[in-house]
């Protein structure tokens, strides 16, 4: 299958997260192509399943990824699976508080779109990184996880 990964990061560390589940779907043996949402909002996207990555910032997503998720063309990727991720502070998580993951999951929903329950949740230990000890872990989990649910 052919994934897309459509991801905002102002410090990397949400690309790196992006770059770690292609890898991680490549490995599966699904072809995977990664678009930063500034390109995806000037593109048309296509595939068999998205993913959708954004940094916490004041509790929520990113404007330019509100802006692609309300502007993509759900028509088409509204029966195909969809799962979001982001990366957010460690004690953030802790408190399951705010995220941008949950958002960007609320935000697909109300398009009818086929949105993955759970969103996947990346610590940082800092504003601009790293990521949390043995993310690694836990993003090949969720991935594999995905797969099977999504019958991909
Ligand atoms: C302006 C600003 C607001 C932020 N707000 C939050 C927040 O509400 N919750 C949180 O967990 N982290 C917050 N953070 C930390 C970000 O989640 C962190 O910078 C991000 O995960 C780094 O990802 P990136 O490297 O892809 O930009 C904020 C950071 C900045 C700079």
């Amino acid at each position: 299958m052919k994934g897309v990964i459509v991801y905002d990061s102002v410090y990397g560390n949400t690309e790196l997260v992006a770059k770690m589940i292609a890898a991680r779907l490549e490995a599966e043996g699904h072809s995977v192509r990664l678009v930063r949402v500034k390109d995806a909002l000037k593109e048309r996207t296509e595939g068999d399943f998205l993913f959708l990555g954004s940094p916490t910032r004041m509790g929520g997503m990113t404007g330019r990824m509100k802006k692609f998720i309300k502007g993509a063309d759900w028509d088409a990727w509204g029966k195909k699976p969809v799962a979001a991720f982001d990366t957010e502070m460690d004690e953030v998580i802790a408190k399951d508080g705010a995220s941008a993951a949950a958002k960007m999951h609320d935000l697909v929903r109300s398009k009818g779109a086929k949105v993955h329950t759970p969103v996947l949740k990346v610590g940082v230990t800092g504003v601009r990184g790293p990521l949390s000890l043995g993310s690694e872990k836990g993003i090949e989990a969720y991935v594999s996880e995905f797969l099977s649910s999504a019958a991909c």
